[in-house]
C-alpha cells in the first residue's frame, strides 16, 4: 500500500480522510499533543486494525476523539458536574476524560472496561475530520507499541510506511507529550497520566486530585491499574536510558567520567558546553520546559539507533509541563536514576 502524506492545508485533505476512517481505513491525523493513529471508533474492525498496525497489546484501551465538547454526552453516562468544567475550560485542548462508558462503544476500543477515555483534541484540521467523518475517532499515539511518540508526520511515515493509507500533516506538534488524562469515575478524581494541562490546573478546579501510583513508580507488568497503557515500558529508545539527577557541575562530573564511545548524552541546552566531548543532543531549554515537551520525543527517536548503547539524561524537576516531562522520561529510563549528588 501507498502511503500519501498530505499537508493540512491543501485543499480536500480533510474530505480525503473522513472518507477513508468513513471506509474502515487507519488515518494518521495530527493533534496539539503527538500524532495519533485514527479509526473510526465505533467500528471493531477498523479499531482492530490500530492495533495490528502498532502492535498494541490488547488490553490497552482507546482514547476516543470528539470534534465539539457537547460530544461527551453521546459516549459517556453519569458525567459529572466536573467534567463539564473541566470541558469547559480546557477543552479543545490536551486533556482526556476517563467516564463511564455508553454500549455504543465496542469493547476492543475500551479493552473490555467499562469506562472510556474521551478527548476533543486543540488541532482545526482534526476536529474538521471527525465532524466530516460523522464518528469519534479512535487514536493512540501513532508510534509502534513501545517507541518514543510520533511528534511529526515524518515520525509517523517511518513507522508505518507503506502499512497505512494517509498521514495528515499539520507540522510538528505544540505540545509534544500525550494529554493529561483525569479519571472521574471514583469520588475523589485521579491523575492517570499527566500532560499539557497540568496537576496544578486540574486541582484549582477539581479541589482534590489523586496521582495514581502508575504516574510515580514503575508498575509490574502483571499488576491491575488504572491506565493499563502505563504499565509498559514506554516511550523509550531501545537502549538503556539512565536519569542523572543533582546540579549541573555534579551531574556533567559524573557522566564525563562514566562516558565511553556508544554512550550518548541528552541535555538541557543551556548543559551543551559542559558535554562538549560526549556529542550531547539538547531536548530544550531548562528555563522553558515547554521547550523540552515539544523536543522530547523528537530527541528520543533520535537516540533510537542501534549505535547508541546507552543514554545519559537530564531531566527537569518542578511542576507545571515539567512534571509531565519528568513523567515520560522516568519511563523511558524504567526509573533508572543515579544522584549525580549522592556519588563520590
Ligand atoms: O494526547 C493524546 O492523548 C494522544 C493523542 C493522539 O490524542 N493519544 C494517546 O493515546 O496518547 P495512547 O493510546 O498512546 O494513550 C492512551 C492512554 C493509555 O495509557 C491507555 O491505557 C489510557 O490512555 N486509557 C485509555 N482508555 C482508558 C480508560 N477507559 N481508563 C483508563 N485509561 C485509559
Ligand atoms: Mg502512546
Amino acid at each position: 500500500m501507498e502511503t500519501r502524506v498530505l499537508s493540512a492545508d491543501q485543499p480536500g485533505c480533510a474530505e480525503a480522510a473522513a472518507k477513508l476512517l468513513q471506509a474502515g481505513e487507519l488515518v494518521a491525523i495530527p493533534t496539539e499533543t503527538v500524532y495519533g493513529l485514527g479509526a473510526n471508533g465505533l467500528d471493531e474492525a477498523a479499531v482492530a486494525k490500530i492495533f495490528k498496525a502498532k502492535g498494541r497489546p490488547q488490553d490497552n484501551p482507546l482514547i476516543l476523539h470528539i470534534a465539539d465538547p457537547d460530544q461527551l454526552e453521546l459516549l459517556c453516562h453519569h458525567v459529572p458536574e466536573s467534567a463539564y468544567l473541566l470541558a469547559k475550560l480546557f477543552w479543545p485542548g490536551p486533556l482526556t476524560i476517563v467516564l463511564p462508558a455508553r454500549d455504543i462503544i465496542p469493547k476492543c476500543t475500551t479493552a473490555g472496561l467499562p469506562t472510556v477515555a474521551v478527548r476533543c483534541p486543540d488541532c482545526e484540521i482534526t476536529r474538521q475530520i471527525i465532524r466530516l467523518s460523522g464518528t469519534p475517532v479512535a487514536a493512540p499515539s501513532a508510534n509502534l507499541s513501545g517507541k518514543p511518540s510520533t511528534t511529526t508526520a515524518e515520525h509517523v511515515l517511518n513507522d508505518h510506511s507503506g502499512k497505512i493509507p494517509l498521514i495528515v500533516d499539520d507540522g510538528p506538534c505544540r505540545v509534544g507529550v500525550e494529554s493529561t488524562i483525569v479519571d472521574l469515575t471514583e469520588n475523589t478524581p485521579r491523575l492517570l497520566r499527566p500532560g499539557g494541562i497540568t496537576p496544578e490546573q486540574l486541582k484549582e478546579v477539581l479541589g482534590d486530585l489523586i496521582v495514581d501510583k502508575a504516574v510515580t513508580a514503575q508498575i509490574d507488568k502483571d499488576a491491575v491499574v488504572k491506565a493499563p497503557g502505563m504499565k509498559y515500558r514506554h516511550y523509550a529508545p531501545q537502549c538503556q536510558v539512565i536519569i542523572v539527577a543533582g546540579s549541573r557541575e555534579r551531574a556533567a562530573a559524573y557522566i564525563n567520567s562514566h562516558f565511553v564511545p556508544g554512550d550518548r548524552v541528552l541535555c538541557f541546552e543551556e548543559e551543551l558546553p559542559l558535554y562538549k566531548d560526549c556529542s550531547p543532543l539538547t531536548y530544550g531549554s531548562e528555563a522553558d520546559a515547554a521547550t523540552l515537551s515539544a523536543g522530547l520525543f523528537a530527541a528520543l527517536r533520535q537516540l533510537d539507533d542501534p549505535r547508541v548503547q546507552r543514554v545519559f539524561a537530564r531531566c527537569p524537576t518542578g511542576g507545571g509541563i515539567a512534571y509531565a516531562v519528568q513523567n515520560r522520561l522516568k519511563k523511558a529510563a524504567a526509573f533508572q536514576i543515579i544522584d549525580a549528588e549522592a556519588v563520590v
